[in-house]
């Protein structure tokens, strides 16, 4: 688990940022998806992955991930559009406190696979 800082190009036109794959993160790039319109309070993403790897930004607002590797809680507040949490496969994960109107783009290296998700905490930390 790691926060990446991206570029920022300043622009009186307003700022840009990017990521390239295998450059600004250290994975190939198989599917990007994002979250939206959380209600105040919800929670989203408790599950820990078998082999995916993923990329969180907040490209707007703010939220909190919060990750656990079976033995240490992290808590990573995220709030800026240049910054993102990298979160390595078999880290269980979760994302809460979300702000009005927050978007949280997650870029990941596998398509999507329901049987590489690890849904049940009790089966992650026996697994990890
Ligand atoms: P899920 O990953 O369970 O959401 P959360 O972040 O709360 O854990 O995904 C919710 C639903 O969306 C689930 O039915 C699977 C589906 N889904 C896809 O079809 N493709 C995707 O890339 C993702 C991330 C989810």
């Amino acid at each position: 688990m790691q926060l990446i800082q991206l570029s920022k190009i300043e622009d009186p036109r307003g700022n840009l940022s990017f990521l390239e794959e295998n450059k600004h993160i250290p994975f190939a790039m198989a599917r990007v998806f994002w979250i939206y319109d959380v209600p105040g309070g919800e929670v989203r993403g408790e599950h820990a992955y078998k082999t995916s790897q993923e990329f969180i930004v907040a490209l707007s607002g703010s939220f909190d991930v919060v990750l656990h590797d079976g033995k240490t809680e992290h808590r990573f507040h995220l709030n800026r559009s240049y910054y993102g949490l990298l979160v390595p496969k078999m880290i269980w994960r979760r994302m809460e406190n979300f702000s009005t109107n927050s978007l949280a783009m997650v870029v990941t290296d596998t398509a999507y696979d329901e049987t590489d998700y690890i849904r049940n905490w009790d089966a992650y930390i026996s697994m990890v």
